[in-house]
């Protein structure tokens, strides 16, 4: 996977464990460890002459303990600057939008992972804005524009990125057969839509995460005319 990530121009990877998901409630993911097999990873790196530089970061599942586990280093990619957070597909949970409140006040920037891939997303692709106006940032798959993680990731991530609102692609690879990195084919395929600033998504941002300085945002937002109308005003007077 490495050296295909290599081919493709790519210099440093952050190994985003998940943390806290269901998937991993038997593993042990404490700072220690995954620093410990990271180290070991870039040795072989080294050995094998594959020119990458790995990161820790993790991928933590929301739960309404955010506030709790920031001060876990792997939580916050070691410098309690940024906390990369997955949702479950199906639903948001009604306390994410005061705990990523609570996050941001504590001095943690909220990167929101993969919106495009949660069903509330794709039927209204406005609470993306939200988070932005509520300043988080927003990451979005490589894959999902090209198509290779469903039609309606693919069709919500286009919007994101044509509304300008992605300040991250994150390759999200998990293997080396259908999930391997493919950073450089959504990278010239977002070229190919028009003028997009693309190496701010794949270098300038990216590298802010890793060394813990700021992202600037610059959105606009127009309320979608074919947005979920009546789930947003339920969810507005708080009956969702
Ligand atoms: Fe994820």
């Amino acid at each position: 996977m490495l050296r295909h990530a290599a081919d493709q121009g790519i210099t440093d990877v952050v190994n985003t464990v998940h943390y806290q998901h269901p998937k991993v409630e038997t593993e042990e993911i404490s700072s220690n460890r995954i620093q410990s097999e990271v180290q070991q990873l870039q040795q072989e790196l080294d050995k094998n002459d594959i020119q990458i530089k790995l990161h820790c970061g993790a991928e933590v599942f929301f739960l309404p303990n955010l506030i709790r586990i920031k001060d876990d280093p792997l939580s916050t990619f070691n410098h309690g600057k940024y906390m990369l957070i997955e949702f479950q597909v199906h639903q948001l949970p009604d306390s994410q939008k005061q705990q990523l409140f609570d996050l941001k006040m504590a001095g943690v920037t909220p990167i929101i992972a993969h919106p495009e891939r949660y069903k509330p997303i794709q039927d209204d692709i406005n609470i993306v804005a939200e988070w932005l106006a509520a300043g988080c940032i927003i990451q979005v798959d490589a894959g999902s524009p090209l198509g290779y993680l469903g039609s309606n990731s693919q069709v919500a991530s286009e919007k994101i990125i044509k509304n300008g609102w992605c300040q991250i692609l994150g390759s999200d690879s998990h293997d080396n057969k259908r999930r391997n990195f493919c950073l450089l084919e959504a990278v010239e395929l977002i070229k190919s839509w028009g003028e997009y600033d693309v190496d701010v998504l794949v270098q300038k941002n990216p590298k802010s995460v890793i060394d813990g300085t700021p992202i600037s945002v610059d959105f606009e937002y127009e309320q979608e005319q074919n947005s979920n109308f009546f789930s947003r005003i339920k969810d507005r007077i708080g009956l969702s």
